[in-house]
């Protein structure tokens, strides 16, 4: 995606050669119109596929899956994460490994809002190791429902997340590729 290639080079900010921050638009301040355009672009990629409602994790993944369910006029819901849980028997629930916090949280769903054979889209605004779409992705299969794809806003091409997500058979569609960061500035792919 053209546009948005052009916001990461123009606003993204490297950080210790791993990270990327795009604070301006995507991960604090939102620019609206952006967000419509990325959910009309996912709602493109997976309009065949009979998708029945779009999972995303809080916080960032918030505002894509909202536009991204717009244009394919289903509803939206998101995981939320907790440091850990009480369990109880209304929520499915499994571990996320944060790579790039160190840390552990439960995801939570509720078993009133993830029913069975669901068509279900999954989106994210950054792929890096794959735990959070991986996480999603089990939750979504606990409850007897199907992952119909993953949408990617920005992919980080150079960790193991998009190969661990096609191992695990699913369709993934990032809207930009990351290959490296060489001295603080974006290589796409
Ligand atoms: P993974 O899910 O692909 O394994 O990624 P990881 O655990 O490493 O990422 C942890 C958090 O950091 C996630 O957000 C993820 O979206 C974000 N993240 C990963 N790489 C980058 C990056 O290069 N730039 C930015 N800006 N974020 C990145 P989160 O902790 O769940 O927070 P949020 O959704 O509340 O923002
Ligand atoms: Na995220
Ligand atoms: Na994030």
């Amino acid at each position: 995606m053209e546009l948005l290639k052009q916001r990461i080079a123009k606003e993204g900010i490297v950080l210790n050669n791993a990270v990327l921050k795009v604070d301006s638009f995507l991960n604090h301040q939102l620019d609206p119109q952006l967000m419509m355009q990325i959910g009309e672009e996912f709602a493109g990629r997976f309009k065949n596929e009979g998708i029945t409602k779009v999972v995303t994790i809080e916080s960032s993944g918030i505002a894509v899956a909202l536009t991204t369910a717009l244009f394919l006029k289903v509803p939206v819901v998101f995981a939320r994460k907790k440091k850990s849980i009480l369990m109880t028997d209304d929520v499915f629930h499994t571990q996320v490994f944060s790579y790039t916090k160190k840390e552990s949280n439960d995801i939570t769903i509720s078993k009133k809002f993830l029913g069975s054979k669901e068509k279900i889209l999954i989106v994210d605004d950054f792929l890096a190791s794959g735990e959070a779409a991986l996480g999603m992705a089990a939750l979504v299969r606990e409850a007897g429902s199907q992952v119909a794809g993953i949408g990617i806003v920005i992919e980080k091409s150079f960790q193991q997340g998009r190969q661990r997500l096609l191992d695990a058979g699913y369709r993934v569609e990032s809207l930009v590729r990351i290959e490296s960061f060489v001295n603080n500035q974006v290589v796409f792919l």
